[in-house]
């Protein structure tokens, strides 16, 4: 049998986000986050779940820690809630903090890499009245929360990422409205993208203010989702630029300024004449802001789900071609997160996951390779990787094959983008156990482990005793 290997010291983690595992939303001074707000929307989450008391993570901690340990995990990535840590935005609220500290110093006492994210979607819901990222403002709230977690941790923490896919928190936020705030205000949008970058790239300057550098040790970067977007009917004109227009609207918008320093022209031809308060939303970038945001990262880190292959409306779909089609949604209404483009996406053939999402690991090699050619990008880690499957405890285990297989392929596809020169140095699963799945709510499973939110208990999948043999070997052999 053939066995590929990967280098040696290659991080191997499971991924996890403040919101959907923590709970305890009114511990230690936490106040409301946008999410805590859009749960109570009627329609907004499927089922009309919430998050209050999620996997009781807070409480739990500890024996999750020991749980990731058992499971050989070398690095543990989780986000930390802003409205916890300075709750309403406003200042530092050190019970809030503590929890953080714990978890740090856990995970380090048990040898787990903390990986944090400072970012991952929870905006104090004090900042959002006053505009949210649509406000400018949001940005130096953001420095202002960031710094202080630096400041307290940052002797235990080597490696910060400042933001959780910020295309979602944008463009789902504000222009399609399926996630918190649920604002559905066209170019918004991008908007808000600008303010996202902008939050990231005054920490990264003060963090390399702090002495923060790669060769002390101490690493920044950002973790975007970015999308293979291909046309479904490539002799089809409208199909060709709908594929354009969404690699403008989800990867150049962030990839363009975050690397090249500019953002794309495309982007301001497709929103020509679309207002915010207003004003076309180059004016909300100020001098100096792309200076900023392009400043040098250590690594990126990519999440990877599926690609894209959009076909333009009007487009006559028979009852269940689009995807998305064979699974239950919230109710709520949505508007195409891509402002001014509308656009569906018809089954290609291909698998699909128990989500309706297409499987498709040659656009993952594809998409690593084009972030190495085109964006000279830093060393990547695959932040995010992992598949929603409907699964269920038999005799005290759960046999999700399909996850396996899902991660396998994809752990395939990335070496081969390796094998062209990309510089991968980890990867983490989605999700190290089942949560609260957005406006999924706990519908739909993505963990290693699985819980039973009656019971909290928690059963390793056949999944994570595989992964986790997988890690302490760091090789794949070859089917
Ligand atoms: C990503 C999110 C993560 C989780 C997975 C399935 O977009 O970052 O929190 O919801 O999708």
């Amino acid at each position: 049998m053939t066995i590929r290997e990967f280098p040696p010291g290659f991080l191997w983690g499971a991924a996890a986000a403040a919101y959907q595992i923590e709970g305890a939303v009114h511990a230690d001074g936490r106040t409301p986050s946008i999410w805590d707000t859009f749960v109570t929307v009627p329609g907004a989450i499927l089922h009309g779940d919430t998050a209050d008391v999620a996997c009781e993570h807070y409480e739990r901690m500890p024996q999750d820690v020991a749980l990731m340990k058992r499971l050989g995990l070398a690095s543990y990535r989780f986000s930390l809630a802003w409205p916890r840590v300075c709750p309403d935005g406003g200042a530092l609220n050190p019970a809030g903090l503590d929890f953080y500290r714990r978890l740090t110093d856990e995970l380090l006492d048990t040898g787990i890499t903390p990986f944090p994210t400072l970012y991952h979607w929870d905006l104090p819901q004090a900042l959002e009245d006053r505009g949210g990222w649509t406000n400018r403002d949001t940005a130096y709230r953001f420095l202002d929360y960031a710094m202080a977690v630096h400041d307290a941790l940052g002797d235990r923490i080597d490696s910060w990422t400042t933001l959780n896919e910020p295309w979602c928190s944008a463009f789902m936020g504000y222009t399609g409205g399926g996630h918190a705030p649920g604002r559905q205000e066209g170019v918004a949008g991008v908007v808000a993208a600008h303010h996202l970058l902008l939050g990231h790239g005054l920490f990264v300057d003060a963090f390399r203010g702090r002495g923060g550098t790669a060769d002390r040790g101490k690493t920044v970067g950002i973790t975007l989702n970015p999308t293979v977007a291909d046309p479904f009917d490539p002799s089809r004109e409208e199909d060709v630029d709908a594929a354009r227009r969404l690699d403008g609207f989800h990867n150049r918008v962030f990839l363009d300024p975050l690397f090249h320093g500019k953002y794309p022209d495309d982007l301001e031809s497709d929103t020509d004449g679309m207002l915010f308060d207003a004003k076309p939303w180059q004016d909300f970038v100020l001098d100096g802001d792309l200076e900023l945001i392009s400043r040098p990262l250590d690594f990126l880190g990519v999440n990877f789900y599926h690609g894209d292959v959009p076909a333009a409306l009007p487009y006559d779909a028979q009852p269940g071609e689009l995807l998305g089609s064979r699974i239950e949604h919230s109710s709520r209404p949505r508007q195409s997160p891509y402002p001014g483009a509308g656009m569906v996406f018809p089954r290609t053939g291909r698998p699909t996951t128990d989500r309706d999402w297409e499987i498709d690991p040659v656009a993952f090699t594809r998409l690593l390779v084009r972030l190495k050619d085109v964006y000279d990008a830093p060393p990547v880690y695959i932040t995010e990787n992992g598949v929603m499957a409907c699964d269920v405890v038999e005799d005290g285990a759960v046999h999700d094959t399909a996850r396996q297989r899902f991660i396998e392929q994809h752990l395939h596809a990335m070496l081969d983008a390796m094998d062209r020169g990309v510089d991968v140095r980890g990867y983490f699963v989605w999700s190290f156990m089942d949560n609260f799945e957005w406006s999924y709510g706990f519908a739909h499973r993505f963990g290693l482990v699985h819980v039973d939110y009656d019971t909290q208990v928690r059963t390793p999948k056949d999944s994570a005793l595989w992964f986790s043999r997988l890690a302490a070997q760091n090789r794949l052999p070859v089917a």
